[in-house]
Protein backbone atom coordinates (compact mmCIF):
# COMPACT_ATOMS: atom_id res chain seq x y z
CA UNK A 1 0.00 0.00 0.00
CA UNK A 2 1.36 3.41 -0.78
CA UNK A 3 0.62 6.72 0.94
CA UNK A 4 1.51 10.53 -0.49
CA UNK A 5 2.33 12.10 2.40
CA UNK A 6 5.06 13.95 1.11
CA UNK A 7 5.24 15.33 -2.95
CA UNK A 8 8.72 13.57 -2.76
CA UNK A 9 6.81 10.33 -2.55
CA UNK A 10 6.00 10.69 -5.98
CA UNK A 11 8.66 10.93 -8.55
CA UNK A 12 8.28 13.29 -11.59
CA UNK A 13 7.35 9.49 -14.07
CA UNK A 14 4.71 9.06 -11.92
CA UNK A 15 3.46 13.10 -11.52
CA UNK A 16 3.67 13.47 -15.19
CA UNK A 17 1.45 9.94 -15.32
CA UNK A 18 -1.36 11.39 -12.82
CA UNK A 19 -1.14 14.99 -15.22
CA UNK A 20 -1.62 12.52 -18.57
CA UNK A 21 -5.03 10.65 -16.82
CA UNK A 22 -6.13 14.36 -15.00
CA UNK A 23 -6.00 15.63 -18.73
CA UNK A 24 -8.10 12.50 -20.14
CA UNK A 25 -10.24 12.75 -17.71
CA UNK A 26 -10.90 16.50 -18.50
CA UNK A 27 -12.08 15.22 -21.70
CA UNK A 28 -13.55 12.09 -21.32
CA UNK A 29 -15.13 12.24 -17.73
CA UNK A 30 -17.60 9.21 -18.74
CA UNK A 31 -14.75 6.72 -19.24
CA UNK A 32 -13.66 7.42 -15.57
CA UNK A 33 -17.79 7.99 -13.69
CA UNK A 34 -17.46 4.05 -12.28
CA UNK A 35 -14.25 3.33 -11.88
CA UNK A 36 -14.64 3.69 -8.23
CA UNK A 37 -17.99 1.89 -7.79
CA UNK A 38 -18.44 0.41 -4.14
CA UNK A 39 -15.20 1.91 -3.30
CA UNK A 40 -15.80 4.54 -0.16
CA UNK A 41 -13.16 7.56 0.53
CA UNK A 42 -13.12 9.05 4.17
CA UNK A 43 -12.06 12.92 4.80
CA UNK A 44 -10.68 13.09 8.26
CA UNK A 45 -10.43 17.31 8.11
CA UNK A 46 -8.94 18.47 11.53
CA UNK A 47 -8.80 21.68 9.98
CA UNK A 48 -11.16 24.16 8.30
CA UNK A 49 -10.95 23.75 4.31
CA UNK A 50 -13.26 24.50 1.38
CA UNK A 51 -11.38 23.62 -2.15
CA UNK A 52 -9.04 20.81 -0.69
CA UNK A 53 -12.31 18.64 1.34
CA UNK A 54 -14.86 19.64 -1.72
CA UNK A 55 -12.73 18.55 -4.43
CA UNK A 56 -11.81 15.30 -2.94
CA UNK A 57 -15.00 14.32 -2.20
CA UNK A 58 -15.96 15.56 -5.95
CA UNK A 59 -13.59 13.78 -7.24
CA UNK A 60 -14.66 10.78 -5.50
CA UNK A 61 -18.23 11.30 -6.48
CA UNK A 62 -17.27 11.88 -9.75
CA UNK A 63 -15.72 8.39 -10.02
CA UNK A 64 -18.70 6.88 -8.77
CA UNK A 65 -17.33 6.30 -5.77
CA UNK A 66 -19.26 7.10 -1.90
CA UNK A 67 -17.89 9.73 0.53
CA UNK A 68 -18.06 10.20 4.75
CA UNK A 69 -16.19 12.19 7.00
CA UNK A 70 -15.97 15.27 9.41
CA UNK A 71 -15.05 18.34 8.91
CA UNK A 72 -13.73 19.59 11.92
CA UNK A 73 -12.34 18.07 14.42
CA UNK A 74 -15.12 19.36 17.00
CA UNK A 75 -17.58 17.21 15.57
CA UNK A 76 -14.85 13.97 15.68
CA UNK A 77 -14.09 11.75 19.21
CA UNK A 78 -10.73 14.21 18.71
CA UNK A 79 -12.72 16.46 20.86
CA UNK A 80 -12.72 13.59 23.34
CA UNK A 81 -8.83 13.26 23.80
CA UNK A 82 -8.55 10.05 21.38
CA UNK A 83 -5.81 10.31 19.55
CA UNK A 84 -4.91 10.39 15.56
CA UNK A 85 -3.65 6.99 14.96
CA UNK A 86 -6.34 5.05 17.02
CA UNK A 87 -9.01 7.68 14.81
CA UNK A 88 -7.57 6.08 11.58
CA UNK A 89 -7.30 2.60 12.51
CA UNK A 90 -11.20 3.29 13.00
CA UNK A 91 -11.96 5.10 10.21
CA UNK A 92 -9.80 2.50 7.63
CA UNK A 93 -12.67 -0.19 8.63
CA UNK A 94 -15.16 1.99 7.16
CA UNK A 95 -13.39 2.78 4.24
CA UNK A 96 -10.81 2.29 1.40
CA UNK A 97 -8.40 5.68 1.10
CA UNK A 98 -8.45 7.91 3.74
CA UNK A 99 -7.78 11.72 2.84
CA UNK A 100 -6.46 13.86 6.14
CA UNK A 101 -5.89 17.88 7.02
CA UNK A 102 -4.39 18.43 10.58
CA UNK A 103 -2.65 21.50 11.96
CA UNK A 104 -0.24 19.31 13.71
CA UNK A 105 2.80 18.86 11.25
CA UNK A 106 3.84 15.08 10.61
CA UNK A 107 -0.09 13.99 11.90
CA UNK A 108 -0.68 12.63 8.27
CA UNK A 109 2.59 10.31 8.68
CA UNK A 110 2.06 9.11 12.36
CA UNK A 111 -1.56 8.30 10.63
CA UNK A 112 -0.10 6.33 8.23
CA UNK A 113 1.95 4.08 10.45
CA UNK A 114 -0.88 2.85 11.92
CA UNK A 115 -3.38 2.59 8.85
CA UNK A 116 -4.49 -0.41 7.10
CA UNK A 117 -5.94 1.97 3.86
CA UNK A 118 -3.85 3.95 2.42
CA UNK A 119 -3.34 7.83 3.95
CA UNK A 120 -3.80 11.02 1.62
CA UNK A 121 -2.07 14.29 3.55
CA UNK A 122 -4.10 16.84 2.44
CA UNK A 123 -2.10 19.68 4.44
CA UNK A 124 -0.28 19.21 7.49
CA UNK A 125 0.52 22.39 9.80
CA UNK A 126 3.03 24.83 7.75
CA UNK A 127 4.79 21.75 6.58
CA UNK A 128 3.31 20.31 3.50
CA UNK A 129 0.27 19.76 1.07
CA UNK A 130 1.28 17.55 -1.20
CA UNK A 131 -2.51 17.45 -3.62
CA UNK A 132 -2.07 21.35 -3.66
CA UNK A 133 1.03 21.14 -5.63
CA UNK A 134 -0.20 18.51 -7.46
CA UNK A 135 -2.99 21.10 -9.04
CA UNK A 136 -0.25 23.41 -9.63
CA UNK A 137 1.28 21.07 -11.60
CA UNK A 138 -1.58 20.25 -13.91
CA UNK A 139 -2.72 24.12 -14.08
CA UNK A 140 0.90 25.02 -15.32
CA UNK A 141 1.18 21.85 -17.86
CA UNK A 142 -2.07 23.03 -19.06
CA UNK A 143 -1.67 26.84 -18.78
CA UNK A 144 2.16 26.41 -20.17
CA UNK A 145 2.41 23.02 -21.98
CA UNK A 146 5.86 22.41 -19.96
CA UNK A 147 7.21 22.12 -15.97
CA UNK A 148 10.51 23.37 -17.11
CA UNK A 149 12.08 26.20 -18.15
CA UNK A 150 9.97 28.54 -15.85
CA UNK A 151 10.67 31.43 -13.77
CA UNK A 152 8.60 31.36 -10.97
CA UNK A 153 7.78 34.14 -8.43
CA UNK A 154 6.79 32.91 -5.09
CA UNK A 155 5.18 35.48 -2.87
CA UNK A 156 4.05 36.28 0.47
CA UNK A 157 3.73 34.34 3.51
CA UNK A 158 6.96 31.63 2.52
CA UNK A 159 7.67 30.77 5.82
CA UNK A 160 3.94 29.05 6.92
CA UNK A 161 2.74 28.62 3.62
CA UNK A 162 2.99 25.01 2.98
CA UNK A 163 2.00 25.22 -0.30
CA UNK A 164 5.11 27.22 -1.20
CA UNK A 165 7.17 24.38 0.38
CA UNK A 166 5.65 21.59 -1.63
CA UNK A 167 5.95 23.96 -4.56
CA UNK A 168 9.23 24.34 -4.65
CA UNK A 169 10.63 20.66 -3.69
CA UNK A 170 8.37 20.03 -6.50
CA UNK A 171 9.31 22.26 -9.45
CA UNK A 172 13.18 21.86 -8.26
CA UNK A 173 13.35 18.39 -9.85
CA UNK A 174 12.53 20.07 -13.69
CA UNK A 175 15.35 21.90 -15.86
CA UNK A 176 15.82 25.48 -15.53
CA UNK A 177 13.33 26.27 -12.61
CA UNK A 178 14.54 29.91 -11.28
CA UNK A 179 12.45 30.96 -8.32
CA UNK A 180 12.48 34.39 -7.23
CA UNK A 181 10.96 34.48 -3.68
CA UNK A 182 9.18 37.37 -2.53
CA UNK A 183 8.41 38.39 1.14
CA UNK A 184 9.17 40.42 3.82
CA UNK A 185 11.70 39.48 5.99
CA UNK A 186 10.29 37.41 8.56
CA UNK A 187 8.29 35.41 6.36
CA UNK A 188 10.79 34.00 4.11
CA UNK A 189 10.99 30.59 3.25
CA UNK A 190 12.71 28.27 5.73
CA UNK A 191 16.43 27.60 5.86
CA UNK A 192 15.21 23.61 5.97
CA UNK A 193 14.27 24.27 2.15
CA UNK A 194 16.86 26.27 1.34
CA UNK A 195 19.56 23.87 2.05
CA UNK A 196 17.62 20.87 1.67
CA UNK A 197 15.87 21.87 -2.25
CA UNK A 198 17.53 24.41 -3.54
CA UNK A 199 20.91 24.65 -2.47
CA UNK A 200 21.17 20.58 -2.60
CA UNK A 201 19.73 20.80 -6.13
CA UNK A 202 21.89 24.35 -7.46
CA UNK A 203 18.63 25.66 -8.46
CA UNK A 204 18.91 29.63 -9.03
CA UNK A 205 16.80 31.73 -6.51
CA UNK A 206 17.01 35.61 -5.28
CA UNK A 207 15.46 36.89 -2.08
CA UNK A 208 13.35 40.14 -2.11
CA UNK A 209 10.76 42.03 -0.81
CA UNK A 210 10.01 43.83 -3.28
CA UNK A 211 7.33 42.48 -5.77
CA UNK A 212 7.89 44.78 -8.84
CA UNK A 213 11.58 44.13 -8.99
CA UNK A 214 11.41 41.08 -10.86
CA UNK A 215 7.90 41.13 -12.26
CA UNK A 216 8.92 41.84 -15.89
CA UNK A 217 11.21 38.23 -15.71
CA UNK A 218 8.62 36.25 -14.03
CA UNK A 219 6.37 33.13 -16.27
CA UNK A 220 4.36 32.59 -13.29
CA UNK A 221 3.63 34.60 -10.36
CA UNK A 222 2.09 32.47 -7.26
CA UNK A 223 1.00 34.70 -4.52
CA UNK A 224 -0.07 33.22 -1.06
CA UNK A 225 -1.96 34.39 2.00
CA UNK A 226 -0.22 35.29 5.42
CA UNK A 227 -1.62 32.34 7.41
CA UNK A 228 -3.19 34.06 10.28
CA UNK A 229 -3.34 30.79 12.24
CA UNK A 230 -0.13 29.39 12.41
CA UNK A 231 1.10 33.29 13.99
CA UNK A 232 1.72 33.20 17.95
CA UNK A 233 1.12 37.03 18.18
CA UNK A 234 -1.85 38.94 16.52
CA UNK A 235 0.09 41.95 16.41
CA UNK A 236 2.77 40.27 13.84
CA UNK A 237 -0.25 39.07 11.86
CA UNK A 238 -1.79 42.72 11.82
CA UNK A 239 1.48 44.32 10.66
CA UNK A 240 2.14 41.94 7.97
CA UNK A 241 -0.78 40.72 6.57
CA UNK A 242 -1.32 43.45 3.73
CA UNK A 243 2.22 43.96 2.70
CA UNK A 244 1.53 42.37 -0.63
CA UNK A 245 -1.17 42.93 -2.65
CA UNK A 246 -1.38 42.86 -6.21
CA UNK A 247 -2.93 44.76 -8.70
CA UNK A 248 -3.10 46.09 -12.05
CA UNK A 249 -0.89 48.63 -11.50
CA UNK A 250 1.90 46.28 -10.10
CA UNK A 251 1.29 44.01 -13.43
CA UNK A 252 2.04 46.86 -15.76
CA UNK A 253 5.63 45.34 -16.49
CA UNK A 254 4.33 41.91 -16.52
CA UNK A 255 4.83 40.05 -19.24
CA UNK A 256 1.58 39.25 -21.45
CA UNK A 257 1.63 35.37 -21.13
CA UNK A 258 2.20 35.53 -17.19
CA UNK A 259 -0.01 33.55 -15.35
CA UNK A 260 -1.05 34.61 -11.89
CA UNK A 261 -1.71 31.53 -9.85
CA UNK A 262 -2.84 30.71 -5.84
CA UNK A 263 -3.63 28.41 -3.82
CA UNK A 264 -6.80 30.06 -2.51
CA UNK A 265 -8.44 31.25 -0.05
CA UNK A 266 -7.63 34.65 -1.10
CA UNK A 267 -7.60 37.33 1.94
CA UNK A 268 -6.66 41.29 0.62
CA UNK A 269 -3.27 40.21 -1.71
CA UNK A 270 -4.95 40.11 -4.86
CA UNK A 271 -7.58 43.23 -5.17
CA UNK A 272 -10.48 41.92 -6.90
CA UNK A 273 -10.09 44.16 -10.19
CA UNK A 274 -7.15 41.72 -10.52
CA UNK A 275 -9.81 38.95 -11.12
CA UNK A 276 -10.48 40.09 -15.06
CA UNK A 277 -7.31 40.07 -16.13
CA UNK A 278 -6.80 37.23 -18.62
CA UNK A 279 -3.47 36.85 -16.81
CA UNK A 280 -5.49 35.87 -13.45
CA UNK A 281 -6.00 31.94 -13.31
CA UNK A 282 -6.31 31.11 -10.09
CA UNK A 283 -10.06 30.10 -10.18
CA UNK A 284 -9.23 27.72 -13.19
CA UNK A 285 -6.19 26.62 -11.02
CA UNK A 286 -8.67 25.49 -7.97
CA UNK A 287 -11.30 23.78 -10.48
CA UNK A 288 -8.02 21.90 -11.70
CA UNK A 289 -7.92 20.16 -8.48
CA UNK A 290 -11.07 18.09 -9.04
CA UNK A 291 -8.94 16.34 -11.95
CA UNK A 292 -5.65 15.61 -10.43
CA UNK A 293 -7.65 14.40 -7.59
CA UNK A 294 -9.41 11.77 -9.46
CA UNK A 295 -6.60 10.55 -11.22
CA UNK A 296 -4.60 10.59 -7.53
CA UNK A 297 -7.40 8.40 -6.20
CA UNK A 298 -7.34 6.19 -9.09
CA UNK A 299 -3.68 5.65 -8.83
CA UNK A 300 -3.81 4.78 -5.00
CA UNK A 301 -6.19 2.12 -5.38
CA UNK A 302 -4.73 0.80 -8.08
CA UNK A 303 -6.75 0.79 -10.19
CA UNK A 304 -6.55 1.22 -14.01
N1 LIG B 1 -5.85 25.56 -1.29
C1 LIG B 1 -6.45 25.01 -0.20
O1 LIG B 1 -5.89 24.16 0.48
O2 LIG B 1 -7.69 25.52 0.08
P1 LIG B 1 -8.61 25.00 1.26
O3 LIG B 1 -7.93 25.41 2.55
O4 LIG B 1 -9.93 25.70 1.06
O5 LIG B 1 -8.71 23.53 1.17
Amino acid sequence: MENLIDIKDLSPKEIDKLIEVAKDIMQNPEKYSEKCKHKIMATLFFEPSTRTRLSFESAMLGLGGSVLGFSEAASSSASKGESVSDTTIIVGGYSDIIVMRHPKEGAPLVASMKSIVPIINAGDGGHNHPTQTLTDLLTISCLKNRLDNLTIGLCGDLKFGRTVHSLITAMSRYKNIKFVLISPDELKVPDYVKEEILDKNNIEYVETNDIEEYMKDLDILYMTRVQKERFFNEEDYIRLKDYYILNKKKLENAKKDLSVLHPLPRVNEIATEVDDDPRACYFEQARYGRFIRMALILKMLNIK
